[in-house]
């Protein structure tokens, strides 16, 4: 298959820096769309991927899964998207379309799904290539659009962090005045506080961080509690209809558990491993609370989402980096030092 090559940014190793070199983008194919990359959304999955802590990478990587660009060229039986248009793409390329899921547009959970980095193309038979890179070539199918009247560079986090959050405030028919808690304020929590105060909820946000309360208040949040403050911990029982976890490192859910109101849940996003310590039932039963999961969200799921961003003017209050500051944006990250999305200009890759 033809190919062009392109400047990308990544990793061959874990404990390697990023740094520039050429992937392969294909030649579109019928349904396939080309996106010159405008920006793109620093998630600390892509810090988790390049650095192996899932213990399944594939190198090397390019990460990157909160993608905005411009329609730059379209296969003979795209219908969608014409040139100059302004898309999106999200942490899915493709996924089988036939099974229960996909049909449901939960292509997320679909057995088969193929994530935008160190998925499996199988056009080039190599892993997928993310957003850090020049361009990128993906099916038409999922590729979103993106509203005109919205800053592109605030609206790509919306991509990951945003569907992220939205689809459990969704499935768990989050409205006005339902209680709704997010833990952790970074890039997922940011978001989650404003859309579920744009869905009419009230909004509290559980941090270890106290220098944060300013802005979860200008965010959209009624509330903060400290979490590592047992007082505010013990008030804060028996209150909430959903909890959105955004917390990237193992820790103790049992706390959480206990603010929930009978029938209520909490939806870990943002830890995938074992719990530690372990959960304790006894609050779950005695009040049917649940502790679910949740992943990113369908692709009608993330339009329903980029067109309400539109609507009501939602985007991500982002920090603009250049390529070449991604690991020094990395080690911010890493220490909660970013208000609070990265996003690559991408044009300092191509310069
Ligand atoms: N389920 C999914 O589909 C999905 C999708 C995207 C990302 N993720 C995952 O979600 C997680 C969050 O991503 P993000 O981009 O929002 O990260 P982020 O911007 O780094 O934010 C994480 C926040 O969690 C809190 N935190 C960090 N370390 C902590 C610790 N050791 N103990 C307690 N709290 C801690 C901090 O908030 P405070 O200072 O306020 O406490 C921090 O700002 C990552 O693990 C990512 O891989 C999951
Ligand atoms: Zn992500
Ligand atoms: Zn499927």
């Amino acid at each position: 298959m033809k190919t062009t090559s392109v400047k990308a940014y990544g990793t061959e190793a874990p404990e390697a820096d990023l740094k520039q070199f050429n992937i392969n983008r294909r030649e579109v194919t019928t349904s396939d769309v080309e996106i010159d990359i405008l920006w793109c959304g620093v998630c600390h999955s892509d810090l988790h991927f390049a650095r192996n802590d899932w213990g399944m990478t594939q190198y090397p990587v390019v990460p990157g899964h909160e993608i905005v660009g411009k329609v730059t060229k379209v296969g003979a039986g795209v219908s969608k998207y014409k040139l100059g248009d302004l898309v999106a793409v999200g942490c899915l390329v493709d996924s089988c379309r036939t099974c229960a899921n996909c049909k449901d547009d939960l292509e997320q959970y679909c057995g088969a799904w193929v994530g935008t980095y160190g998925g499996y193309d199988k056009h080039l038979d190599t892993n997928t290539h993310g957003g850090y890179s020049e361009t990128i070539v993906v099916d038409e199918a999922f590729v979103l659009s993106v509203p005109e009247n919205i800053d592109p560079a605030g609206i790509a986090p919306v991509l990951c962090a945003g569907i992220t959050t939205w689809s459990p405030l969704r499935h768990w028919k989050v409205e006005k005045d339902s209680k709704v808690a997010v833990v952790g304020l970074g890039g997922l929590g940011h978001m989650a506080i404003k859309l579920a105060a744009a869905l009419g909820a009230h909004v509290t946000l559980f941090s270890r961080s106290s220098n944060k309360v300013q802005d979860a208040k200008a965010l959209g949040a009624d509330k903060v509690i400290i979490s590592t403050d047992e007082a505010q911990m013990e008030q804060a029982m028996g209150q909430f209809d959903l909890i959105i976890d955004t917390v990237p490192y193992a820790h103790d859910l049992n706390p959480y558990v206990g603010t929930l109101n009978t029938n209520g849940t909490l939806v870990v996003v943002g830890y995938l491993g074992p719990l530690d310590p372990m959960l304790v039932t006894v609050p779950m039963i005695m009040g049917r609370k649940a502790v679910a999961g949740s992943l990113i969200g369908g692709i009608a799921e993330t339009q329903e989402l980029l067109d309400f961003c539109g609507k009501h003017n939602i985007t991500s209050d982002i920090e603009i980096i250049k390529m070449r500051d991604i690991n020094t944006a990395y080690e911010r990250m890493l220490k909660s030092d970013v208000k609070y999305r990265f996003v690559i200009d991408m044009k300092s890759l191509k310069s």
